[in-house]
């Protein structure tokens, strides 16, 4: 085990927290290209510049080794649509596998438990986590047998792959990792972190063509705007999300 000596430098609470929590993702895909563009913005890159987040993307289809680089087949028993083949499925895992521990191995797929962002604060708390993107009909059951920890979707709809919800998943974990927000509060309040909406904000000018800010938030009492906000992001969620504050006293019940 490597001993750090302290650093000097008054950023030394970011190298530790850097130190402790970074995550890596490997993304496994047939469309690599899909992914790269929006994975590199904004706070994704960030996170990955400060070294909290290593995001690695494989093409499944380096790992065919027939002739064709062929990695997907027609499905035993006829039907329509391409099956994607066991076997660069399970060299490519098989070869990161053998280099580290992974937490989960997930298969993004239209039938699988949907992502809540109960289960991306579950995510950003791993250190290691492997995605499989499906693609045509999907991948031959044996992988989901024998590899595959968890199944999610992001949504009742049909997606040509898998590579959008992985981004979806990457976006929505990343930015919950110890260190990514420059203000960790922030993330604490968002949407759906406790079963409410977010309140509405607003920022300067005062007032726009004569529509006006809530007075109460320039007022600097900041007893009365949290007050004020917690009520709007009750009166909110009751008017938009009624299932949040119903499923907030279910999971309050099990608790
Ligand atoms: Cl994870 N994959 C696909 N193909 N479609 C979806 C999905 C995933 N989640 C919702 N629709």
């Amino acid at each position: 085990m490597l001993i750090f000596a302290p650093p000097e430098s008054a950023s030394n609470r970011q190298f530790y927290t850097s130190l402790a929590d970074t995550m890596r993702i490997d993304i496994l895909t047939l469309l690599p290209e899909l992914l790269e563009s929006p994975l590199n913005y904004s706070i994704l890159k960030r996170a990955k510049e400060k070294g909290i987040l290593e995001l690695y993307l494989h093409n499944i289809r380096d790992y065919a080794h027939n002739k064709h680089k062929q990695a997907d087949d027609y499905a035993f028993g006829g039907g329509a649509g391409m099956v994607m083949m066991v076997e660069p499925i399970d060299k490519c895992i098989t070869s990161l596998t053998s280099e580290r521990h992974y937490d989960e191995i997930l298969y993004l797929t239209p039938d699988g438990e949907s992502f809540t962002q109960r289960m991306a604060n579950h995510l950003a708390t791993l250190g290691n986590i492997m995605m499989l993107c499906g693609h045509y009909k999907g991948v031959d059951q044996r992988v989901r047998d024998h590899y595959i920890t968890r199944e999610v979707s992001i949504g009742d709809y049909v997606l040509s792959g898998g590579e959008i919800a992985a981004a979806v998943i990457v976006d929505c974990t990343g930015r919950l990792i110890p260190g990514v927000l420059s203000d960790e509060t922030s993330a604490l309040m968002d949407s759906f972190q406790d079963n409410l909406l977010a309140p509405p904000v607003y920022t300067r000018p005062a007032v726009y063509k004569g529509w006006k800010v809530p007075e109460v938030l320039l007022s600097g009492h900041q007893l009365q705007i949290d007050e004020w906000r917690h009520q709007q992001s009750l009166d909110r969620t009751r008017l938009l999300r009624p299932d949040l504050l119903e499923e907030g006293e279910e999971e309050e019940g099990k608790g």
